[in-house]
């Protein structure tokens, strides 16, 4: 006797013979009933057992996805944090933990997490967790008002919110220094055409207040005060001329000291007009550097002048050679954050007589020197300016 093996949901899964030994007595219609029924139960048994079985696959296959998701979600660059909708967090990936400073797998309530956030993202955060419990996606901007900035995207997910923090302070520092160098592109060609223009009337203007001066007493007086006045204007166009050409430069090995040393006796008689205390410190065995002494000592130049003119009768400059860096500190007026930023932009000065083209200038001399220059200040604390070519130390 054949039984076909049928299940509900898959159709025949086999048959099951049956047959009588040689002389035993014929199937009966109750056999044929039992029968039926025993193929009802194997079939169901193997229905289950081939259920339970792709069961078992379908979770091993859920859970490789679930690891390969978590890798993927762990190596991403940018903070990802899911508030579920009990406001407990149920994901925060490697790179959230390292930037709000908790454990490598932070299972906390949402609230006690969104305290460890830094204040200025704290609120955006929120914002973005409400409107995406109401299905909206956010993205927003926010800064710490110093040079921090982030990007923070809310998306609402079925069961949560899905929010990524991304740090954009090196891509902000870096499209800043990108538009502060198409600025000077700019503003150097329109100096270096204007001052060029301005140079070849000015020689006319000398020469003729040289020619005056013999003419009588008062042509003499007058004379000077146009030759002296026409002579600064030169001077001017110089440096706006400096600014704008490329920087060429001799280079050697040379240490700190033999920059500032012989800078320093230039300027000896007007630091002691200006009352103030210039402290030297130098290092016994001071590293040599690689760099153009002419252009360096123009560095050190515009920082001690600047530091002099920031700081009145009594103040303190002190000026440090060490491992490869000249920092220039004074206790001075200092500035204002909003003041430092700005301290690179041509023509930006404080001083009825500045030009503002001297830290331009300082700038562009130690970019070519593939050095850096760092700036820190507090209003009336004073200012410390670092520059720092210990990369282009020699062995
Ligand atoms: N050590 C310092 N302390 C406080 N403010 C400073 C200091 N150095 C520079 N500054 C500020 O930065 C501005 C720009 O300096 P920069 O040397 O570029 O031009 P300047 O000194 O004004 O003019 P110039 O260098 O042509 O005489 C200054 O006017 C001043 O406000
Ligand atoms: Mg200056």
């Amino acid at each position: 006797m054949i039984v076909p093996l049928v299940t509900a949901h898959q159709g025949p899964v086999g048959v099951l013979n049956l047959s009588r030994v040689a002389d035993a007595r014929p199937f009966t219609a109750r056999d044929l009933n039992q029968a039926a029924s025993l193929g009802r139960q194997i079939a169901l048994a193997i229905s289950n057992a081939q259920l339970l079985d792709r069961t078992a696959r379908t979770m091993n296959e859920a859970q490789e996805l679930h690891g390969v998701l978590q890798d993927v979600i762990n190596a991403m660059h940018s903070g990802v944090v899911v508030f579920s909708q009990g406001d407990a967090p149920s994901l925060v990936n490697r790179s959230a933990a390292e930037m709000f400073g908790f454990g490598d797998r932070a299972v906390m309530p949402a609230k006690t997490l969104l305290r460890s956030i830094p204040i200025p993202l704290r609120k955006a955060t929120r914002h973005a967790i409400r409107m995406g419990k109401r299905g909206r996606a956010t993205r927003l901007r926010v800064e710490d008002g110093q040079e921090k900035a982030w990007s923070v995207i809310g998306r609402p997910l079925t069961d949560g919110v899905l929010v990524t923090f991304e740090d954009l302070t090196e891509y902000e520092r870096q499209r800043r220094e990108l538009e502060r160098v198409n600025r000077l592109a700019e503003i150097g060609q329109m100096t270096a055409a204007i001052a060029h223009e301005i140079r070849n009337p000015l020689t006319g203007i000398r020469s003729a207040a040289q020619l005056i001066q013999g003419a009588s007493e008062s042509c003499r007086e007058l004379g000077t005060m146009i030759e002296e006045e026409a002579t600064k204007l030169n001077q001017l166009c110089d440096s706006f001329l400096d600014f704008a050409r490329p920087l060429c430069l001799i280079t050697r090995e040379l240490r700190w000291s033999d920059v500032v040393l012989p800078v320093l006796e230039q300027h000896r008689a007007e630091i002691e007009a200006a009352g103030l205390q210039v402290q030297l410190q130098t290092e016994p065995n001071e590293p040599m550097i690689t760099g153009d002494r002419v252009r360096l000592e123009q560095v050190f130049r515009n920082l001690l002048l600047n530091a002099v003119q920031a700081t009145g009768a009594g103040g303190i400059v002190r000026v440090r050679c060490e491992d490869g860096r000249l920092i220039v500190e004074d206790n001075g007026v200092g500035m204002t954050e909003e003041s430092r930023q700005k301290l690179f932009t041509p023509f930006f000065t404080t001083k009825p007589s500045g030009t503002g083209l001297g830290l331009c200038n300082v700038r562009k001399v130690v970019d070519a020197h593939g050095g850096a220059l760092t700036v820190t200040s507090s209003p009336d604390r004073g200012s410390c300016f670092v520059v720092d070519l210990s990369l282009r130390k020699c062995a």
